[in-house]
């Protein structure tokens, strides 16, 4: 099916992830069924090609990492259920384990046209790599895309959970390349009235690099 013409809307940082109800090889889900876990629902490009399988087969390896931040997978792609259960036992050979989570069905790209994962001029017929980092409250909290040709981080993919989690719960930011257990960034002062200078910053065990950029640590390690 061309898409070229079909509604491709792209839902945006801090707005409700679009509710759906869809298949899937776990029979029908509806994303509202999962409030109260952070969701991350990516799509890929087709059933039965070697980089998606590879993907698939390391989200199934580290499905763990992602429970233990409380992040449920959902995956999706314009094939049909009878497809990804034959493709996800092969993935099971190679991953050493079942894929655990659910793999929608979107034959009519209801869900893929929902959430913009449809670019037609990176293919027509089928899904970029697309990954939401849906919260527990259902708010879009991030969202990646990647073209075909390129695979995925699962080290990324988590290290974004931790960044949004740890950004949540102390109301904090997190610099470049932070990993958990590193330094956050608090919020720069926003009256000149509030300004401290590095003495008093250090006095409230702060890192002073500016009057700007301080930084403290917090329990983020997993
Ligand atoms: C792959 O997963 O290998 C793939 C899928 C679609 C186009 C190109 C590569």
């Amino acid at each position: 099916m061309d898409v070229s013409s079909t509604a491709n809307g792209l839902p945006r940082i801090n707005e409700p992830a679009p509710e759906f109800s869809a298949n899937s090889t776990h029979g029908p889900i509806k994303l509202s069924q999962y409030r109260g876990k952070w969701v991350m629902l990516f799509s890929h490009p087709a059933d039965f090609t070697p980089v998606c399988t590879t993907e698939i087969a390391e989200f199934a390896r580290r499905n763990e990492e992602f429970a233990k931040r409380n992040v449920q997978l959902i995956g999706l792609s314009v094939d049909g259920v009878p497809s990804h259960i034959a493709w996800t036992r092969d993935i099971a050979k190679i991953a050493g384990k079942p894929v655990p989570f659910p793999i929608i069905s979107d034959l009519d790209m209801k869900v893929s046209n929902l959430y913009g994962m449809l670019h037609p001029g990176e293919s027509t017929t089928a899904t970029v790599r697309s990954v939401f980092f849906i919260d527990d409250k259902g708010i879009i909290r991030a969202l990646i895309y990647y073209p075909l040709s390129l695979g995925r981080n699962v080290d990324e993919l988590l290290r974004v959970f931790d960044g949004l989690q740890t950004s949540s719960l102390y109301s904090v930011s997190t610099p470049v390349d932070w990993q958990p257990g590193q330094p956050v960034v608090v919020p720069a002062p926003a009256t000149a009235e509030s300004v401290l200078d590095e003495a008093q910053a250090e006095a409230q065990g702060l890192t002073y690099r500016t009057w700007y950029l301080r930084m403290k640590q917090v329990d983020s390690g997993k």
